[in-house]
């Protein structure tokens, strides 16, 4: 029997992906920052068992007609909105995330950006850096408190749980929206479940932790940032298009709310032209929500298990298509 064919669509650490050299012949894409180019991740879908995918390879309808033995999709993200699902079970195609594995350290970094853009870090040591610090001064880069405020948080899911237990240690108010009730986590963390227009009139912070879906797309809008306070601070760490991003800049720049710490971007990378960047009331970051070196690794390792269990007929550990099942089982 030939070997099944595995295709990585980004330079990864040898030692993390080991475990697959045992049972598969691998190739992966040469670069650790550029993407693998469109053109080689269909060529490669053609004859793979397996594809090991980033969040910024659209995995569509082309890759499905295109592959001929293809049984695994494993996406190194827990967000899967770069991927078909749906034509993928039609071609009876496993689809596999890395959930759990990053929760903590996607809501530490949510709460960091949070706090950063409230309290002006990142302008405050760029201040610094450029000399312009000549005098101690009472309300020099003075921003808002983050303790006793109210954080509300839109898509209560792990990330969002998570983030909410962060934000009772500072004392915060925890309101959410989620499309169901989450009747633990009202009870473990005193979290308030309300409407998205109640969620954005009463917060001082708006946290969008939501999968991006037909339904999220452009959730926040024009008239989303207008029914949010004057002093409010919105963070995006989920994905770029719930945003309307053309709404939310000139909500900032009119001053219709005060501040926004943004993860994630319609269109990734921005280039250092963007409008937000012009903004002073803005702090970017390039998609690192989930970036600590040990969560990394262990969303590779997860992707590594799905594919190996896939492959050897066993049921993955987080599958997305759950229908898959039902013919695999
Ligand atoms: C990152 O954005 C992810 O979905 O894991
Ligand atoms: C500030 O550093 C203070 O001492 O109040």
């Amino acid at each position: 029997m030939t070997k099944p064919k595995i295709f990585i669509s980004r330079k990864l650490r040898e030692d993390l992906i080991l475990p697959l050299y045992d049972i598969a012949h691998v190739e992966m894409w040469d670069h650790e920052e550029k993407p693998c180019p469109r053109d080689l991740l269909l060529k490669q879908a053609e004859d793979c068992d397996a594809l090991l995918t980033m969040l910024s390879d659209q995995i569509d309808r082309e890759v499905f007609t295109r592959q001929k033995r293809l049984k695994v999709v494993a996406n190194l993200a827990v967000g899967y909105d770069n991927i078909q699902v749906e034509e993928a079970t039609e071609h009876n195609i496993a689809i596999c995330n890395t959930p759990e594995v990053l929760t903590e350290t996607t809501a530490d970094l949510t709460f960091g950006l949070l706090m950063a853009t409230a309290r002006r870090i990142v302008e405050a040591a760029e201040f610094v850096k450029e000399g312009k610090w000549t005098g101690w001064s009472p309300f020099l880069l003075a921003g808002a408190d983050i303790h006793h405020k109210t954080i509300g948080i839109v898509g209560m899911g792990s990330i969002g749980e998570a983030v909410a237990r962060r934000a009772k240690g500072f004392s915060m108010e925890v309101l959410y929206h989620n499309r169901s009730r989450k009747e633990e986590a009202e009870k473990e963390l005193g979290a308030t479940y309300c409407s998205f227009d109640e969620l954005l009139a009463h917060s001082d912070f708006v946290v969008c932790l939501t999968p991006l879906t037909e339904e999220t797309k452009h959730l926040f809008n024009q008239e989303a940032f207008r029914k949010m306070k004057k002093s409010a601070i919105f963070i995006n760490a989920a994905r770029g298009a719930v945003v309307d991003e053309e709404a939310l800049y000139e909500a900032l720049e009119k001053k219709e709310i005060q501040a926004a710490g943004l993860d994630v971007f319609t269109k990734e990378p921005i280039e250092s032209t963007h409008p937000f960047l012009s903004l002073p009331n803005v702090v970017c970051i390039p998609h690192i929500g989930s970036a600590s070196i040990e969560t990394r690794e262990e969303m590779v390792r997860l992707c590594v298990d799905n594919i190996i269990r896939v492959l050897s007929h066993k049921e993955p550990k987080t599958l997305v298509n759950k229908k898959w099942l039902q013919t695999n089982a």
